[in-house]
């Protein structure tokens, strides 16, 4: 019997604005991964910086803080068997430029417009995507999901 991992994957507010990116992005989500919730939220620069603080420091974090801050993003628990990788895989590199020549096609090398508004984010490792679901969701029961995913493949 195999657990299923999870991940969270946020769509980043210019994804969340174009229609053809936003369908083709939840179209590749509902193929690959169990979706197990799902919420839309707009954040302030206070909890857009508090997500990120690890980059706290770096070049990129306040243009990162005031893009992640500046509309809606879809969050999106997923399970998978390897849902981090499957999801950073999908993803592709950071940089958009370089997923621009990636094959096969990369969401990022697709969507992105720059290193900052690369389409979406995903947890590192499962660890990451537990701490990140709990920002997102307090509420949410990881004993209630691991039930769910033994029965899941009982
Ligand atoms: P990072 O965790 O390194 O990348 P990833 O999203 O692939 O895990 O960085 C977090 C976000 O910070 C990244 O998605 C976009 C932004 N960023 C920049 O704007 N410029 C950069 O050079 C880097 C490395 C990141
Ligand atoms: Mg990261």
């Amino acid at each position: 019997m195999q657990k299923l991992q999870l991940t969270l994957a946020i769509i980043k507010p210019h994804a969340v604005k174009n229609p053809v990116a936003l369908s083709y992005i939840r179209q590749v989500i509902k193929n690959k991964f169990i979706v197990v919730k799902t919420k839309r939220v707009s954040l302030d620069k206070e909890a857009a910086s508090n997500f990120y603080k690890e980059h706290m420091g770096k070049f990129f974090y306040n243009r990162l803080v005031t893009f992640m801050a500046s509309g809606c993003i879809d969050l999106h628990i997923m399970g998978h068997a390897n849902a981090v990788e499957l999801w950073r895989k999908l993803l592709g590199p950071t940089s958009v430029y370089k997923g621009q020549f990636q094959e096969p096609y990369c969401l990022r090398g697709m969507f992105g417009i720059s290193d900052t508004r690369n389409v979406a984010h995903g947890s590192d490792s499962s660890t990451s995507a537990e701490r990140e679901i709990k920002f997102f969701f307090p509420d949410f029961s990881f004993y209630e999901w691991h039930e769910f995913s033994e029965e899941y493949y009982r």
